[in-house]
């Protein structure tokens, strides 16, 4: 594989091997020095044509920390304002020198129309299209897991999966890139995945998908989840679907403080609490739920440069990539 577009792309042994590179990154991220000289030479372009910060940031630190030269390029005040087509930007930033173009778009299927569009020949790394997937989020979120997994059996996390995990992924599943890009990769390393959600915001086939839905989240945390997915509300693309008022939605779906409460007495003691960020507090999760000891956003987000530089390494450093 030249390109990460997809988690759907992605096998069980691909996903152990980007899984363990990962184990790896975070081990040289925890010493003292930090860097490794394995893309020396090589450049990285952030091609953000939508906002972020997780995403962008850590890209740019993980493309540091393997000694990649790194270029970070926005619509705003570049000539993609003045209405410069894809093409000619991405063919612009091949001719200065990129190795690898890590874009974010507000287009569905962008990554995947640039990378087989023969207009370049840089891997190309989706960073989020649209509502269709996000996969290094999805790989962290993945990596997060395995490392709560391997806490709790007291082994080490290489070369394990998910069998066995039951991950509930609450809310916004229509517009939801995240959502998408892990179920697909949950299920491929082996967890049970249940969506709980509005019957609106859950996309039409869902039901076609390898995982169960339901419309009620107290029903969904009735079965003692070890993890807890809560999804960003996008109030930004919510024009296309109905949504429920604020406060209806946050009584019938935010983890509030009382189903916080319900969570931690529900059977599994070390259940966790997931979001993607960025949070909408006192909407889709509580202050008490987004600060909790069980939230592992902050962890999500470290372990996210870990995750790319081992995705950069595999494209750009190895003969045969994943
Ligand atoms: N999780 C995520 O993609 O966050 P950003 O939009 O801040 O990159």
């Amino acid at each position: 594989m030249r390109h990460l577009l997809s988690t759907q792309d992605l096998s069980r042994p691909d996903a152990l091997r980007i899984l363990d590179t990962t184990e790896e990154m975070a081990a040289v991220s925890g010493r003292e020095v930090k860097k490794l000289p394995a893309l020396r030479g090589r450049t990285v372009v952030n091609l953000f044509l939508e906002d972020s910060t997780r995403t962008r940031i850590s890209f740019e630190a993980a493309a540091k920390r393997l000694s990649a030269d790194v270029i970070n390029f926005s619509g705003k005040g570049t000539s993609v304002s003045k209405g410069e087509s894809l093409k000619d930007t991405v063919q612009t930033l091949e001719a200065i020198g990129a190795d690898a173009i890590v874009m974010r778009h507000w287009g569905s299927g962008a990554a995947a129309q640039l990378a087989d569009s023969g207009w370049i020949r840089s891997a190309v790394v989706n960073a989020g299209d649209g509502t269709h997937e996000h996969p290094t989020q999805a790989l962290l979120d993945a990596f997060t897991l395995r490392r709560h997994l391997a806490r709790r059996h007291g082994t080490a996390p290489h070369g394990t999966d998910l069998a066995g995990m039951r991950v509930v992924i609450v809310g916004d599943i229509l517009h939801s890139r995240v959502a998408r890009s892990n179920l697909w990769l949950l299920t491929t390393l082996g967890a049970e995945v249940t969506l709980a959600a509005p019957p609106t915001l859950v996309p039409i086939g869902a039901g076609d998908w390898p995982c169960t839905v339901t419309y009620s989240l107290d029903e969904a945390l009735a079965t003692a989840p070890d993890a807890v997915m809560m999804l960003r509300v996008q109030s930004e693309r919510m024009h296309d679907a109905f949504f429920p008022s604020a406060a209806e939605y946050t009584r019938s779906w935010g983890l509030t403080d009382e189903r916080l409460a319900r969570l931690e007495s529900a059977g599994v003691d070390d259940a966790v609490i997931m979001h993607p960020g960025p949070m909408n507090r006192g909407l889709e999760i509580s202050a008490a739920a987004a600060d909790s000891a069980r939230n592992t956003a902050l962890e999500q987000v470290a372990h996210g440069v870990s995750v790319r530089m081992a995705v950069l390494y595999l494209l750009l450093n190895q003969k045969e990539s994943v």
